[in-house]
């Protein structure tokens, strides 16, 4: 089984070009399921119910997020009715929608895990708690595990990672919009990469315009963000996987993935 891990989908122009090109792109690199993190894929950062539902359609099977994912207030029905689509587990309990999903892909069940860092974030729960909450609650009603961690620093991506290394199949972190070289399968057989970067304008910063943010961090004035909408390039990871007669997970590999 391949499963493809998408970073962050920034504006509605990234969307559009998903639309286009995401179903070919599993169709010629057989892959079976796909995870994107889709919090700043509406104009303003957030995300739509719209935008949320296109992405689904355009071959998305679960969508994860982050920290901006409370900024479209229509969202929050959608993310308490959809079950492909979450938010970081470790939200307090009365935020809306759900912090983790069990979908089926081909007669698996797959869960996919959010949770977002606190290092240089909101300060939400313990992480590594909340991820543990979620494996003793669901044990054994799931074949392959996803974690996507939302976060800043790098080296709290990794803490969770080698934390739940073989306890989890695929975790991927996310945030940065910068992609990085590790990735890898850990020494007790998750495959992992501390980011997957980002789907967006690839010449832009974070997905805005250079000029604007170079003008913010020169002048430390406020400024107005505006979406660069210019060669959008997809950013992410392809998991390799095998699962075996007896459901043991086996990660084959890792490769970064442009497109
Ligand atoms: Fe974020």
């Amino acid at each position: 089984m391949k499963i493809l891990a998408l970073g962050d989908i920034v504006g509605p122009k990234s969307v559009e070009e998903l639309g286009k090109k995401l179903w070919n792109y599993r169709k010629e690199n057989k892959i079976d399921f796909v995870v994107a993190n889709g919090e700043n894929a509406s104009r303003g950062n957030g995300l739509d119910p719209d935008s949320a539902q296109n992405i689904l359609d355009y071959g998305v099977d679960v969508i994860t997020s982050g920290n901006h994912i409370w900024q479209k207030n229509a969202l929050r029905d959608f993310l308490d009715s959809n079950k492909n689509i979450v938010r970081p587990v470790n939200f307090p309990s009365t935020s809306a929608g759900n912090g983790y999903t069990v979908v089926d892909c081909m007669g698996y069940k797959i869960l996919v895990i959010n949770v977002s860092g606190t290092i240089y974030m909101e300060s939400l729960s313990c992480p590594f708690e909340a991820v543990e909450r979620v494996l003793e609650k669901e044990n054994g009603r799931y074949d392959i595990s996803i974690l996507d961690v939302h976060a800043e620093a790098t080296s709290e991506k990794y803490a969770l990672a080698r934390c739940f290394d073989g306890k989890i199949n695929v975790i991927f972190g996310t945030h940065t919009h910068v992609p990085t070289a590790d990735n890898q399968v850990l020494p007790g057989g998750t495959g992992y990469i501390t980011d997957l970067g980002m789907c967006g304008p690839k010449n832009s910063i974070l997905g805005v315009k250079s000029e604007i943010i170079i003008e913010k961090l020169r002048t430390k004035m406020p400024v107005r963000f505006e979406f660069d909408d210019e060669n959008i390039v997809f950013s992410g990871a392809v998991f390799d996987i095998d699962v075996d007669n007896f459901g043991k997970v086996t990660v084959n590999s890792v490769k970064r993935a442009e497109f």
